[in-house]
């Protein structure tokens, strides 16, 4: 028996007709007609290159982060903002033997930190609470109670990473607060991302100094970010600027 050509045996799909075929059943597609469709289909399935927002959560090419609020005051940082901070912290953890990371209203670099290194200890203190999808890496932090946290939390970290939520001198200084509460001691590793306008208070309050890395968010912001360390990073993050 001779073997069916390529469209016939696309015909025989009960779906598809030839393009001539004309009778009184329900309408059919013609071969063209779903080659079209399934081309359609094909292109729906394909993953967007924008940011996409699906049940609240956004697919940044990269990580799977929940949709910003921003009445929470949430910006994301952009991925080579978040993979560069945690490249950092994870430079840092090599320098301990059991080191434990705190990240203090920063979901965006711990969720990077643990894609990146998964085996780092890290606590990320948050006030959304849709974060306590981290189970029990997530702790409940409200910065106008600086110290109104688990005492197992008190000076248990060798790294501090804080990204305050708004730009006041109040909200700086009790953000300074919980990292001397969860800071192990004072050579523990601090690095605070904040507005540039905070500078001068970061340096006063704990010895910050910005880098030559600069900060950058998925959204654009009108204020330019600084990222401030308590420590030189020799030549890593841009260099402490003089
Ligand atoms: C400027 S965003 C920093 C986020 C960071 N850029 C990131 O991508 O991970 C400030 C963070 O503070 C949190 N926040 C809002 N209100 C807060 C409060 N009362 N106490 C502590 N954190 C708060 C927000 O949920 C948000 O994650």
């Amino acid at each position: 028996m001779e073997s069916p050509t390529k469209s016939e045996s696309v015909c025989r799909d009960p779906r598809v007709v030839g393009e001539d075929d004309v009778d009184d059943d329900p309408p059919l597609l013609s071969f063209h007609a779903l080659a079209a469709l399934k081309e359609f289909l094909a292109e729906q399935t394909q993953p967007s290159t924008e940011p996409h927002l699906e049940n609240g959560v956004s697919e940044d090419s990269e990580v799977a982060l929940v949709a910003e609020d921003w009445r929470l005051s949430q910006f994301w940082y952009d991925r080579h903002t978040a993979e560069t901070v945690a490249d950092e912290v994870l430079t840092l953890c090599q320098k301990f033997d059991s080191p434990r990371v705190a990240c203090i209203a920063c979901p965006t670099l711990y969720t990077y930190l643990k894609k990146i290194g998964p085996n780092v200890s890290a606590q990320l203190l948050e006030y959304d609470k849709r974060f306590s999808q981290h189970g029990s890496e997530f702790t409940f932090y409200d910065y106008n109670e600086p110290e109104e946290l688990p005492m197992e939390l008190k000076h248990n970290f060798q790294i501090v990473v804080a990204d305050p939520p708004y730009l006041s001198k109040e909200c700086l200084e009790k953000v300074a607060h919980t990292i001397s509460f969860l800071a192990q001691h004072s050579e523990s590793y601090l690095l605070l991302l904040t507005g540039e306008v905070q500078a001068e208070r970061a340096a006063e309050l704990m010895g910050f100094h910005p880098c030559g890395f600069r900060p950058h968010h998925s959204s654009k912001l009108g204020n330019e970010f600084r990222l401030f360390t308590n420590y030189n990073p020799g030549t890593r993050l841009g260099g402490w600027e003089q």
